[in-house]
Parts: structure tokens; C-alpha cells; sequence
């Protein structure tokens, strides 16, 4: 008897773990692509990188951060979206009634459905979700670095800085709390206040260059009907598989806000038993990869303007990292030098950041970037790609530079180590290491990039017909306060 119930409960056992198995063979959670929570990211690492160990007698001086805001809520534009796939959604239903169509094969939470977001007007805020990701970070980064948080808390010691998106700075805010938690006087957390700073919008070219990027933004524009082009047959495959399996007439569209509706149940709500299950495993792979594609293109290594007018961040971070060298050749005393400088910014940041760095290349790839060549576009499933918006820039994915000092080094003084969403990550720029000393980081990775002023790449017409720079400075101007007063239309497509 004891027997049989053994065998028994063995045999449900091995049910569980056999469909636990199969569960976590794919996870939809993972392929999101940019709309992938931190959390669900952060422990992917390459395998087959072994990171370097910290020689003894090095310790890190300077921290650099450049980090994406945490989850947040679909912006309006997207949120009307959704609106209208419901209505279109009830049109497709009755039209089906209509023809007496068996509707069987149609998923029940289809019947009906209203959008989560339904009446919302107002959108993008970073969600209870993204605070836990950012608060969770600021903890992780000062028990990661001790002997850089432990002096008191002063602005200029401690430099945060988010963009004047509300997403950003609540992030910043976020992150803050859970860096000093515990170390002030304010209520039983304990918190301490701390300053939260922003450049204007309109000229912020250390974190939002792609929004002051004129040449930018006319690629951008001219690029997305190509884009959109790449796209289109994996849409259509997908969409005429939808109708086949679903018996109602989806439209590309309709795949679309489908693709978009899945990517905010898993990230946001997480629920992926509806709108993701729709879709078959190797049809969310297709999908994820137009995501990456696109993000390649218009935000990546698929054309150099896309990074090339972040140069104003990576010079800002080179700076730092001067400074705090002189701070400790000239041993400051201990409160009166900046020790870490934090910023919290976007996707359209953190992409074209981790491209000047040259991550996630392979040697010739930097080479081929250095002498100003095109990458060939990420292949497609089923083969596999180093280019992956998941890991690139999920919610809350950032870059850190870590600036160590190792005085016993003959050779050099001062190296950086560069963490992807916290772990080490490959510099081909350094000879495929993540521990780099400062000089040949400054040569190899840095320099290239400097003979490109962000003026050049962004500002100077490639069209004829520039007016006379007061004229056109004037009508930047209009524009910008003509924006404003439309509730910022240039943001409302950015991740
Ligand atoms: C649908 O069925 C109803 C009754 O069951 C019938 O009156 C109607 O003509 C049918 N319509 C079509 C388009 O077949
Ligand atoms: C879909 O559209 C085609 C023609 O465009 C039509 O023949 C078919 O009946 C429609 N199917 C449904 C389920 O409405
Ligand atoms: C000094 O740095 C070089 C890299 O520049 C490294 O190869 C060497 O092992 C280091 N020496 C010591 C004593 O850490």
C-alpha cells in the first residue's frame, strides 16, 4: 500500500517537474524585447565569459551610471491604439455572427474584450513595478560598492541626474531611496532627501541628444517606412496564421496591437496565458526579432548618427573619470570629490551609450564599426544573434563604468570595468575584456568617437536650404514651445 502511493506521488512528481520543464523552456516573459521587465533579464549573462578577477590592491574610485527608466504604464497614443482594436475587435465578431461562423475556436477572454487601460488618459508613468526594479538596483550598487557610498550624502559627491521625463526622474527618485535608505532621519525607512537634476529638454544633449539631434530625427523619419517594409512579411505570416487558427479576418494591424496588447499583459500585468497565447513560440521569436531589428536600425549600430550624437555622454563620462583621478593624485579630502554620477534617462540613451562602448560586437564587428562600415541587420530566428533588445535595454537596463584604481600596477594606474545590467560584459574594443586599463579604453574606445562633434553630426544641414542661423535658431524655437503645447508629441513614440 505504502508502496503504491509512493509510486504514485512519484508519478505526480514527475508530472510537475516534467511540465514545469516544459514551462521554462519558453518563457514569453523573455522575449519582449524592450518591453522586458529587469528582472526577468538581469541573470543573462554570456555563459561562456569568464569575467576578470579584480587584482588585489585595486579598488573602485568612480562610478559611472547610465540607466533606462523602470517599467512603466503604455502611453496614450498606444493606449488609444488598444481602443481601437477592441472596436475593431467587436466588428470582426459580429461580422462572423452575421455569417453564422463558429466562433469555437475563438479564446473566450476575446469576446468582449475591453482594454485593461480602457479610459486612461493619461499614460507612460513608471509603474509600482518599475520603482521596485530601480529602488532594488540603488540597494544592490551600494552593497556592490561599499567604500563608494560611505561618505555622506552631498550632491556633488553623489551626482543623480535624470531626464525631465516624469518616468526618469521617478526612477532617479526610486533608485535614490533605495542607495541612501537608511541613512537619513526621515520616517522608519530612514530616507534621506537628495537632489534629483535636469537639463531642459530642448538641450539636454547629454541624455536626451535624440530629441535636440535635428540630422537624427530626419533619418529617423525617412528610415521608418523601410522599417516598416522589413517587417511586413513576418506580419503577414503571422497574421494569416492568426486567421487561419482563430476563423476571424485580423488585419496586420490587428497583429500588431495583438503583439503590443501581449508584450503589456507579460511585462506589466503578467498574465501571458491571453494575448500571448495566441501566438505560438517560433511566432513570438519572429516578433521579438522585428522588435530587435527595428531597434538595431533606428537606436543601434544601423547607422552611426544613432550613436554618434551620444558622444556628449561619453565625454561627460570620460570627464568624470578625470576628475576623480585628480581628486585622488591630489588627495582631496574625502567628501570634497564626486565618487559616483547617476543618470536616469531612456532607451534612445542607454542603446546608443552601450553602442559607443561597441557591446555586444564581436572583434571583426568593432573593426568593421571603427572603419565606418555597416553591420549586416540581426539574422533571423532560428538563428541566433548577439543583438537582443532584451538584454540591450529592458526596463531599468543600465551600464556601469566602474573606474578602479591599482596603485601596485607598473604599467597602469587606473582600469575600467564596464557591468551590463550588473554583470561584466565583454569589451571587443579592449580586447574582449570587461577590465580595461583607462589609457587603452580611452584610446581604442573613446577617441574614435571624439573626431565626430555632436554640432557636425546633428546640426549641420545635409539639405541646401539652410536659412540664416538666427532664422532657423527662432524656428527651433517655435517649434519646441508649438511641442509643448501639443503635450510633447516628439516623446510620445519613445520607449
Ligand atoms: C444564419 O442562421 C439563421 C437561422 O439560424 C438564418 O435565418 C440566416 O439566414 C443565416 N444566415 C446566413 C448568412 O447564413
Ligand atoms: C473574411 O473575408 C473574406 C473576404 O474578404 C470573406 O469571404 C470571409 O467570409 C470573411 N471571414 C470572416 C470570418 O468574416
Ligand atoms: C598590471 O596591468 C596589466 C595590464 O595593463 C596586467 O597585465 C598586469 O598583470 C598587471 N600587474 C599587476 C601586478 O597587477
Amino acid at each position: 500500500m505504502k508502496r503504491a502511493v509512493a509510486a504514485v506521488l512519484l508519478v505526480l512528481l514527475s508530472l510537475l517537474v516534467h511540465s514545469n520543464a516544459e514551462e521554462e523552456a519558453f518563457d514569453v516573459r523573455q522575449h519582449l524585447s524592450t518591453v522586458c521587465r529587469y528582472g526577468v533579464v538581469k541573470g543573462i549573462a554570456d555563459s561562456s565569459f569568464v569575467p576578470s578577477k579584480i587584482p588585489n590592491g585595486c579598488t573602485p574610485i568612480h562610478l559611472n551610471l547610465v540607466a533606462r527608466h523602470g517599467t512603466r504604464s503604455p502611453t496614450k497614443k498606444r493606449i488609444k491604439e488598444l481602443d481601437n482594436f477592441a472596436t475593431h475587435l467587436e466588428v470582426l465578431l459580429r461580422e462572423a455572427e452575421e455569417q453564422n461562423l463558429s466562433l469555437e475556436k475563438l479564446p473566450g477572454w476575446l469576446k468582449g474584450w475591453k482594454s485593461p487601460w480602457k479610459g486612461k488618459l493619461k499614460g507612460g508613468e513608471l509603474i509600482i513595478q518599475g520603482e521596485d526594479e530601480l529602488y532594488d538596483l540603488g540597494i544592490r550598487t551600494r552593497a556592490r560598492f561599499p567604500n563608494l557610498f560611505n561618505d555622506d550624502y552631498h550632491p556633488d559627491v553623489y551626482a543623480i541626474k535624470a531626464t525631465q521625463v516624469p518616468r526618469a526622474s521617478a526612477s532617479a527618485v526610486a533608485f535614490g531611496m533605495g542607495l541612501f535608505s537608511g541613512k537619513g532621519r526621515l520616517g522608519p525607512g530612514r530616507h534621506r532627501a537628495f537632489a534629483v537634476t535636469s537639463e531642459s529638454r530642448a538641450s539636454d544633449t547629454k541624455l536626451r541628444f535624440h530629441d535636440c539631434c535635428q540630422n537624427y530625427k530626419a533619418f529617423k523619419k525617412s528610415q521608418e517606412p523601410a522599417v516598416d517594409k522589413l517587417k511586413e512579411p513576418v506580419y503577414d505570416e503571422i497574421t494569416s496564421g492568426l486567421r487561419r487558427r482563430y476563423r476571424l479576418n485580423f488585419t496586420r494591424q490587428d497583429t500588431t496591437s495583438l503583439w503590443f496588447l501581449c508584450k503589456q499583459e507579460a511585462s506589466l500585468l503578467n498574465i501571458v496565458d491571453q494575448a500571448c497565447a495566441l501566438f505560438s513560440p517560433s511566432e513570438v521569436s519572429l516578433l521579438e526579432w522585428t522588435d530587435d531589428l527595428e531597434a538595431f536600425i533606428l537606436k543601434g549600430y544601423g547607422k552611426s548618427i544613432n550613436y554618434r550624437m551620444g558622444v556628449p555622454l561619453l565625454e561627460d563620462v570620460v570627464q568624470s573619470m578625470e576628475q576623480a583621478i585628480k581628486a585622488e593624485e591630489e588627495k582631496h579630502a574625502p567628501g570634497s570629490y564626486e565618487k559616483a554620477r547617476l543618470r536616469f534617462a531612456h532607451a534612445e540613451t542607454v542603446i546608443p551609450f552601450s553602442c559607443l562602448l561597441g557591446l555586444f560586437l564581436d572583434g571583426s564587428e568593432f573593426e568593421k564599426i571603427q572603419r565606418e562600415q555597416a553591420l549586416p541587420h540581426p539574422p533571423k530566428p532560428p538563428q541566433k544573434r548577439n543583438w537582443r533588445g532584451h538584454t540591450v535595454a529592458p526596463f531599468g537596463g543600465n551600464n556601469m563604468l566602474v573606474l578602479y584604481s591599482c596603485p601596485a600596477n607598473t604599467s597602469n594606474k587606473h582600469f575600467v570595468q564596464v557591468l551590463h545590467n550588473e554583470n561584466p560584459i565583454p569589451m571587443p574594443g579592449c580586447d574582449g575584456t570587461d577590465f580595461c586599463p583607462l589609457d587603452v579604453f580611452k584610446e581604442r574606445i573613446v577617441a574614435p568617437h571624439l573626431k565626430h562633434d555632436y554640432n557636425s553630426v546633428c546640426n549641420v544641414k545635409l539639405e541646401q536650404q539652410e536659412q540664416k542661423p538666427v532664422a532657423s535658431k527662432l524656428s527651433q524655437l517655435f517649434r519646441w514651445m508649438f511641442s509643448l503645447g501639443n503635450g510633447d508629441k516628439s516623446s510620445l513614440d519613445e520607449l
